[in-house]
């Protein structure tokens, strides 16, 4: 594994953390100790990325703040390029990366463009992360088995299903607030995400969402199954875990 070559000095690091408004997704753990705010994803890595990448290269593709490619780094990984559609977060992942040093790279731009070749990335990688970004796209069919013919090895692909709370909840256009003011809602939701589950085990559906950007779409593991191996042929074959983040998502190891 390369060392880390830290350019910035503590008070340096500490002004960043200091005068940066982070989202929380992720926390980070910068030199010397200082930590960005957000959510521990350190058991998450462990569980989900494979135990070594050494030699690899990897993309990750959503990246937020770059929690997983420095991940990747630390395990070995040879060249790590992390992709982010909103400006502000690519922004701050590139500071990020700049203070760390390990040599991720971090590009603005959408995977919607890497898919349709409109991105100054053009190599192929051994692994790439789609981690928690499908239900984000309005053609995530489409844009997987393109970024699919882009990678050498195995996608990781961590996505909802539809028994999602958010996806069954805004499905109806619930208001939280006003759905549990009625107490039979509670009920009714709990015997609506029972069927789901039910149907999602045995059958190759897909749940489509009513709201623009955060709910498109929710695949069961068969449907993701059947569509991308089976159909697209964009892997020779796909394992299932649950992830250890968040309930009802799963965790998809793609293989080429
Ligand atoms: C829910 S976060 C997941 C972050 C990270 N992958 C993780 O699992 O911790 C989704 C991230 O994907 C980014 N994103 C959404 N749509 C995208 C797109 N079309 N192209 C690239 N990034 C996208 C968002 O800006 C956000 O940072």
């Amino acid at each position: 594994m390369t060392e880390n070559i830290v350019t910035v000095t503590k008070e340096e690091v500490e002004e960043f953390v200091k005068t940066t408004q982070f989202r929380g997704y992720q926390n980070i753990t910068l030199p010397y100790g200082i930590i960005v705010p957000g959510d521990n994803l350190e058991k998450e890595s462990d569980y989900l990325l494979p135990e070594t990448l050494t030699g690899q290269s990897v993309l990750d593709i959503g990246c937020d703040y770059g929690f997983f490619c420095h991940e990747a780094k630390k395990k070995g990984a040879a060249t790590v390029v992390g992709l982010e559609m909103n400006q502000e977060t690519a922004k701050v992942s590139k500071e990020i990366a700049e203070i760390i040093g390990d040599g991720v790279e971090i590009v603005h731009g959408n995977v919607t463009d890497l898919a349709n070749n409109n991105l100054e990335i053009r190599d192929n990688f051994d692994t790439i992360l789609l981690l928690n970004v499908v239900h984000h796209l309005t053609d995530p069919i489409d844009i997987i088995s393109k970024v699919a013919q882009l990678c050498n090895k195995m996608m990781i692909i961590e996505f909802p299903i539809p028994s999602d709370n958010k996806f069954l909840m805004r499905k109806r256009g619930y208001k939280k607030e006003e759905f549990y003011k009625n107490p039979l809602n509670k009920v009714k939701f709990k015997l609506e995400k029972g069927f789901i589950k039910l149907l999602q085990k045995r059958f190759p559906i897909i749940g489509i969402g009513g709201v623009e950007y955060h709910n498109t779409f929710y695949f069961s593991e068969k449907s993701f199954d059947n569509l991308f191996r089976l159909h697209h042929k964009s892997f020779t074959k796909i394992e299932f875990k649950k992830s250890s983040r968040k309930l009802d998502r799963v965790i998809a190891y793609c293989e080429k």
